[in-house]
């Protein structure tokens, strides 16, 4: 596994029974045995208080989980951008299940999810929605787009031009669709995962740099492991439709109060002085390295200390580690900075150096 994506506990962990009420008040205590990648398999120490949204959240881990083998980190990746009201890039060659993930996650959280596939000549109102005239009325109505739900997974975005990016972002920005001057609100949560083709560039428009900062995480999803690959095709031999996920047995065990829970306790996470200043130092790190033209904005540092927080949160713990800096770097930052052309050319990557870069700044304590 990866040490620069979260992990999930998955089935590490003792499977919770389905919860029948979609999250209305707290379950019982007793947080997750998570793990945390950066910090091997130690268990995590228990945060106080009552821990519902959290076990809840955990078994929405599990709930994935019966769908999708492995890729731990990106379902706990989603997880902590939903609690952070952010959105994510999906990087991933086709058919590694980016699709569905985002399908199994929707029908675990008890959440509306849609997928819009980007075309050259799709237009904005395609995505937002648009007035349509209707005759019995005679009057223009509004026809909401498919960006009205919870999880949007917006398919190559880079395969349409930027117009229709921009309406896009916008609406993820502002999370309201503003079409004849009325704000229309988005549903909460919105979330959206976008993925770009990166197998071929021609005749795409790809995200300018400026853009890509507006994506919380960048979570990579990569082929599975042999033995994964092994299940995937044990599953698939015994019937799994990947279509129908209820009746693979996959089903609401969390919801939207869930979250609001996950959001609000995140808040109160703990972040030491020395912790606040090692995520400074890292992101600072990137605006000297050598290999990069472009280095982590504040922004990016913001991005950094919230999703350290939920990770932290999610891992069981009331305060955030170093290790659990570390463990956001890679997703929080890759696509935030950028190669020099000739480091690029000598095989440097992004993860590499944030690598080198978390290997070299001393880390508190
Ligand atoms: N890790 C996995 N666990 C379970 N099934 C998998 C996994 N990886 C791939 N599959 C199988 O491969 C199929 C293809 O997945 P899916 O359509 O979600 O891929 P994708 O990444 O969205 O591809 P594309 O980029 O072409 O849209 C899934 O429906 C599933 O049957
Ligand atoms: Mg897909």
């Amino acid at each position: 596994m990866t040490a620069d994506v979260p992990a999930a506990t998955g089935s590490a962990q003792p499977r919770h029974g389905p919860r029948q009420e979609h999250a209305r008040e707290a379950a019982t205590p007793g947080p997750p045995a998570a793990r945390s990648p950066a910090a091997g398999s130690a268990p995590a120490r228990p945060a106080s208080g009552a821990a519902g949204p959290r076990e809840a959240l955990a078994a929405v881990r599990d709930e994935v989980g019966k769908a999708v083998i492995g890729q731990e980190p990106v379902v706990s990746g989603l997880l902590i951008a939903l609690i952070c009201e952010g959105h994510v890039l999906l990087e991933g060659v086709p058919g590694v299940a980016k699709t569905l993930l985002v399908r199994a996650l929707a029908a675990a959280l008890s959440l509306d999810g849609k997928r819009l596939q980007f075309t050259p000549d799709l237009m904005p109102g395609d995505v937002t929605g648009s007035l349509v005239y209707d005759a019995r009325t005679a009057r223009f109505e509004f026809r909401e787009g498919p960006v009205f739900t919870n999880l949007l997974l917006a398919d190559e975005i880079n395969r349409t031009p930027p117009k229709t990016q921009a309406a896009l972002l916008e609406a993820m920005e502002e999370r309201q669709v503003s079409v004849d001057g009325t704000p229309r609100p988005l549903p909460v949560p919105f979330l959206v995962a976008a993925t770009q083709n990166a197998v071929e560039y021609e005749g795409t428009y790809p995200l300018p740099e400026a853009q890509l900062d507006r994506f919380l995480l960048k979570l990579t999803v990569p082929p599975p492991e042999r033995a994964d690959e092994i299940a995937i095709l044990a599953r698939h031999a015994a019937g799994f439709d990947p279509r129908d996920l209820t009746a693979a047995g996959i089903g609401p065990v969390a919801g939207p109060a869930d979250l609001a829970g996950a959001r609000r306790a995140a808040r109160d996470v703990r972040v030491s002085p020395e912790v606040t200043g090692y995520i400074v130092d890292v992101c600072r790190a990137t605006r000297s390295a050598p290999a990069l033209r472009l280095g982590a904005s504040p922004r990016a540092a913001t991005a950094l200390l919230a999703t350290s927080r939920a990770w932290a949160w999610l891992s069981g713990r009331d305060y955030v580690t170093p290790d659990d800096v570390k463990a956001l770097a890679g997703p929080a930052l890759r696509h935030r900075i950028q190669l020099r052309p000739e480091a690029e050319l000598d095989g440097a990557t992004p993860d590499g150096v944030l690598r080198g870069l978390l290997a070299a700044v001393p880390v508190p304590r």
